[in-house]
């Protein structure tokens, strides 16, 4: 058996996410900084600013993570980076300082897949699903109903045709005035929201059989309640709490319908959520409560570990590592890259 000391750098987008897992004992310690306030006034990530962001405060952060752990550089066993798929300056950042301190300090350096890394983060929490799993990944880029037989071992059941789950929140969002990320935003006004204001959006493709999703039209459907609210001068407070309560209800429904109909056609009794939006409480409710119904669990990640952080990154590095994979030195990062 391989012990490991990995540091993760997770650099992907808009959080600069620094840890380190012991294949030993588990997770020593971990740091996020996140530049959301940075971005809050453009209404979105700016990338130029995001690489910038990660260059400065990469370095600073493995060294705070190293005095939490109580560990010297030199006792790393390995570097895991975020190799994509993501922006690409923010990227490069992460696999240039990963890579060099790897050469520098002669230990394998491994590129990982931030979607392996949100797929395996409910693995650091103490309740854990045996593979194989379904695994709901909702992410700010992606939706996706993956069956997971092993570390590597993924099938795409479905995913979503147009936007992701948590873009359709952060537009949804916009549209109402709230600032980005619009997820926290949209669900925190929902508790304000009337269940009885006989407003409802739909739950788009839920009525066929399948496992893919589409979130577009559900967004249009929320542009235009707001427009009419608008022409007809109701757009206040009490109706945007509505529409958010509406807009969370529809699209939570639509994402329980589906893992259930996966955990259905695969067999499966154990359900993975992973992903900015498995945050949301309303979904973790929900799925609680239909999935006992068919007899099946459901399991999640603290919510500090749901969002981009570099814990997930070192666990899901230091399975690969231990297994023996590391990256070749040319390997280069990608923007774009399929799980
Ligand atoms: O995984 P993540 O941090 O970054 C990506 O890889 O995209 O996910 C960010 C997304 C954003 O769209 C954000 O609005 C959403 O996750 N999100 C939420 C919640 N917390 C974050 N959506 C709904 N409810 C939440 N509580
Ligand atoms: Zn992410």
């Amino acid at each position: 058996i391989v012990l490991m000391k990995v540091l993760g750098l997770e650099t992907s987008c808009d959080e600069t996410g620094i840890a380190i897992y012991d294949t030993d004992n588990g997770l020593l310690a971990h740091k996020i900084y996140s530049q959301i306030a940075q971005h809050a006034e453009y209404g979105g990530v700016v990338p130029e600013l995001a690489s910038r962001d990660h260059v400065r405060k990469t370095l600073p952060l493995i060294d705070e993570v190293l005095k939490e752990a109580g560990m010297k550089k030199t006792e790393l066993d390995a570097v895991a980076y975020t190799s994509g798929p993501g922006l690409v300056g923010a990227l490069m950042a992460g696999a240039t300082i990963g890579r060099s301190l790897a050469y520098a300090l002669g230990i394998p350096a491994l590129g990982v897949h931030h979607m392996e890394g949100h797929l395996l983060a409910p693995m650091l929490e103490e309740s854990q699903p045996a593979m194989p799993f379904i695994a709901l990944l909702v992410s700010g880029g992606h939706t996706q109903l993956v069956r997971v037989d092993g570390i590597g071992e993924y099938r795409l059941l479905g995913q979503s045709l147009d936007d992701a789950a948590g873009e359709a929140f952060d537009k949804a969002a916009k549209m109402i005035g709230l600032p980005y990320p619009g997820g926290p935003q949209i669900a925190a006004l929902a508790k304000q929201g009337n269940p009885k204001s006989g407003l409802k959006f739909p739950r788009p493709m839920t009525d066929r059989p399948g496992l893919d999703f589409s979130f577009s039209g559900l967004k249009t459907a929320f542009l235009t309640a707001v427009h009419l609210a608008l022409d007809e001068d109701r757009c206040d407070e009490q109706f945007k709490a509505d529409a958010a309560l509406a807009f969370e209800t529809a699209v939570v429904d639509t994402l329980v319908i589906k893992c259930r109909r996966a955990l259905e056609a695969e067999g499966l009794k154990q359900l993975i959520i992973a992903g900015g939006v498995s945050a949301n409480q309303r979904l973790r409710d929900q799925l609680e409560t239909q999935l006992k119904k068919i007899k099946a669990n459901v399991f999640y990640a603290r919510p500090e570990f749901c969002t981009d952080n570099g814990a997930m990154i070192a666990y899901a590095g230091a399975q690969r590592l231990v297994n023996g994979q590391s990256s070749e030195l040319g390997l280069s990062i990608r923007a774009r890259w399929p799980l």
